[in-house]
């Protein structure tokens, strides 16, 4: 049976960074189903032949050394476009004519991905759904939605409504790219197809849990998004807090896309509600010096471009172990990390002093760029009596594996071809996570406190994010990834 991608948004950004490099390596790899087609849709003007054009420069550019210009040349001929208004209801009649003649008429699997702007994600669907294109008849019909879902709790159960008027939850595919990173599905791995870390894998041994996202490229370009984002509903409801789901969930019966989900949505559940009391004591928030001059920055901006959050998992495995989830532009370096802080053994015998303050046990999960997991222990200095030093186990996905990590569009991409939902965040997820976040976000909006602290770039942040953890007894793993 024939598959076809509809990219909405064809002519935007991500489409020719991401969505036709991540396909075209798919199809080098031999691995995109037979007969797949790819059909843009935007507003400007291309015949499909100019729209091939444009589309080889960008992937040539991002596909790097790995382009192939014979490949490229067999796997253009897939694709189509069709100048349409996601606005205009005729322009769906006329994509449902020009997909049968792409198709050929027979039945087909169909993704429609929407990579335009989230402001047009409702009018999309329900004139895809008034077309009859979701009318699964003729085969699976497959919506894709990229982030942001919703810009609040309200308006992400608003957009799940209108989402399900059109199509059923199983046919929808709300994307996080995070969770299409080999790293991040290997923490499924490290969880669950191991022994040896369920048993230590809570309250009992843990001390708390930190999540770090830290990017050193400020907001550049982005400056008019990002000021209606920040860095909350930029990288916390969705990047972070989907790596703080799968570190803290419990295993799933079988591995299976509703059993893992349900697994999940059971962690932002089990989360402590949040009051604007514990917004002041539990959360912390920056803003990187600078910020204000980049283009489309309103001069008076309060917007954060750092935050740390404390949350509490009020279920048995995790009451009384804190999860720091932090993250933020113009850092020390770019580094995604996930630390599994255990607790100091409960009574040492080496008090030599120079093992004065040596730290507890400490699992690190490096998700990019320096991929590896780390397991810190206390060694014995040789030839220096008894005085102990840090030292660790070290796995590096670099040195293990020949082959390069794909990039996690091309993982996310096949599974929606393949009908393979497990990766992607259902409603619920969603709606949770939002709950999570909207009043931290009403809190900061309505109150002074957290105070707004400026910090200079390159650092780890502002230095209050730092007190703040001292104050808890607690420091943050700052260390930047060596990379090979
Ligand atoms: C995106 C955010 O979702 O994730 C960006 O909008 C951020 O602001 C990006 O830079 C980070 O993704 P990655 O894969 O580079 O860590």
């Amino acid at each position: 049976m024939p598959h076809t991608i509809v990219i909405f948004g064809a002519s935007g950004d991500l489409t020719k960074r991401k969505l036709i490099p991540a396909l075209f390596r798919l199809w080098m790899k031999r691995r995109l189903p037979e007969e797949t087609k790819i059909l843009g849709v935007s507003r400007t003007e291309f015949s499909h032949d100019a729209w091939r054009t444009l589309l080889r420069e960008s992937t040539s550019e991002f596909a790097g050394k790995d382009f192939e210009e014979q490949e490229w040349a067999s796997f253009a001929k897939s694709i189509f476009y069709l100048q349409g208004d996601i606005e205009e209801p005729n322009d769906f009649e006329r994509m449902a004519s020009l997909l049968d003649e792409i198709e050929g008429g027979s039945g087909s699997t169909r993704v429609y991905y929407l990579s335009t702007l989230p402001r047009l994600y409702a009018t999309a669907i329900a004139n895809l759904g008034a077309a009859g294109l979701a009318d699964e008849t003729n085969g699976p019909r497959r919506i894709v939605i990229e982030k942001p879902f919703g810009h609040d709790a309200a308006s992400a159960e608003q957009l799940n409504k209108d989402v399900h008027l059109v199509f059923a939850e199983k046919q929808i595919y709300r994307i996080d790219h995070y969770l299409g990173k080999e790293t991040v599905q290997n923490l499924f791995v490290l969880r669950f197809a191991n022994s040896i870390f369920e048993p230590i894998w809570n309250r009992h041994y843990i001390d708390h849990v930190q999540i770090t996202v830290a990017e050193d490229l400020t907001v550049g370009r982005r400056g008019g998004y990002y000021e209606s984002s920040g860095i909350l509903r930029d990288m916390f409801q969705n990047h972070i807090l989907q790596l703080m789901m799968i570190t803290a969930m419990e295993a799933p019966a079988r591995y299976d896309a509703d059993l893992v989900r349900d697994e999940k949505a059971k962690v932002l559940q089990a989360v402590r509600p949040i009051t604007a009391k514990m917004v002041e004591q539990d959360s912390v928030r920056g803003q990187y010096d600078g910020y204000l001059n980049e283009p489309g920055v309103a001069p008076d901006s309060r917007t954060a471009t750092f935050a740390a959050l404390k949350l509490h998992v009020d279920n048995w495995r995790w009451s009384s172990v804190p999860f720091y989830l932090r993250s933020g532009k113009a850092m020390s370096c770019r580094t995604t990390q996930i630390v599994i802080q255990f607790r100091e053994p409960p009574q040492m015998l080496f008090t030599d002093s120079a093992n004065h303050g040596l730290g507890a046990n400490q699992l690190v999960i490096q998700v990019q760029p320096a991929e590896g997991i780390q397991l810190h222990f206390n060694t014995k200095v040789p030839d220096a009596g008894m005085k102990l030093r840090m030292t660790d186990l070290d796995f590096s996905f670099q040195r293990e594996f020949a082959n390069a990590l794909p990039d996690a569009y091309q993982r996310l991409l096949l599974d929606v071809l393949n009908g393979d939902a497990s990766l992607f965040a259902r409603s619920d997820e969603v709606e949770l996570s939002w709950g999570i976040i909207d009043p931290v976000l009403k809190a900061w909006h309505n109150s002074a406190e957290p105070n707004l602290e400026i910090y200079p770039e390159a650092m780890w942040g502002p230095e209050c994010a730092m007190q703040w953890m001292r104050d808890q007894g607690r420091e943050w793993f700052d260390v930047c990834p060596v990379l090979e």
